[in-house]
């Protein structure tokens, strides 16, 4: 175990974890949004900034990105930081101004409006979605696309993936509502910021409703190596 202190208290935290576990693990709130247990951090959004001291040596870390440290001592509140982490926000808002939950946390953390130029996007190019695409479902169907203000989150040359299979895990992970999914009659259809795409659902044989991507089915059947009528039923029909 190592020792430091956040904000003047002591506190034990596993070598090896971030900041931002041991913060939480502690009930100390450090604000992010790019953010989740399930995937490796990735210090987009830059929001759960912290000073640290180390050697003597004052500076801001992302601290999602930065482990514990025997001796280190955290600081998550400093005016330093909220200056930092305002202008961060104020950013964010510009670039998605008209986004619930980019609003939400904005107000959160004491920023109304933004000085910068307004954008009208949904993404905050986090890429989280991207992440637990590839990290949790096992698949890479969406990923960064172009370069500076083209910068966008999109199925590769903005075609239909041949690789995805609808699960919506990136709809679900989504920290700001920038990626949407809904089931329509026997089709789900999912809306990236700059693309979509359909998929044909799988009809229960017993009570006849349309309840998951084939495509996902396929794929958990071949990866799990289970009979090809694993899912001829849906969840409430089955066994
Ligand atoms: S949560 Fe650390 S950079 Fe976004």
């Amino acid at each position: 175990m190592v020792k430091l202190t956040i904000n003047g208290q002591k506190v034990q935290a596993e070598e090896g974890t971030t900041i931002l576990e041991a913060a939480r693990e502690n009930n100390i709130y450090i604000p992010s949004l790019c953010h989740h247990e399930e995937v490796t951090p990735y210090g987009a959004c830059r929001l759960c900034l912290v000073e640290v001291t180390k050697n003597g040596r004052e500076r801001l870390v992302a601290s999602c990105l930065y482990e514990v440290a025997e001796g280190l001592k955290v600081k998550t509140d400093s005016e330093r930081i909220a200056t930092n982490r305002k202008m961060l926000m104020e950013l964010l808002l510009a670039r998605c101004p008209n986004n619930k939950a980019v609003q939400d946390l904005a107000h959160k953390l004491g920023v109304e409006k933004t000085s910068f130029k307004l954008d009208d996007d949904d993404c905050m190019l986090c890429a989280l979605c991207i992440r637990v695409c590839q990290e949790v479902v096992g698949v890479s169907a969406i990923s960064l696309v172009n370069r500076g203000v083209d910068r966008a989150l999109a199925t590769p040359f903005f075609e239909p993936s041949s690789v995805c299979i609808g699960c919506g895990s990136c709809a679900y992970v989504c920290p700001v509502d920038a990626i949407r999914f809904e089931d329509i009659g026997d089709t789900r259809h999912i809306y990236w910021p700059d693309n979509d795409m359909e998929f044909k659902l799988k009809k229960c044989k017993t009570c006849s409703r349309y309840w998951a991507p084939q495509a996902q089915l396929d794929y958990i059947i071949k990866k799990a190596g289970l009979a090809p009528d694993a899912f001829d039923n849906c969840p409430d029909c089955r066994d």
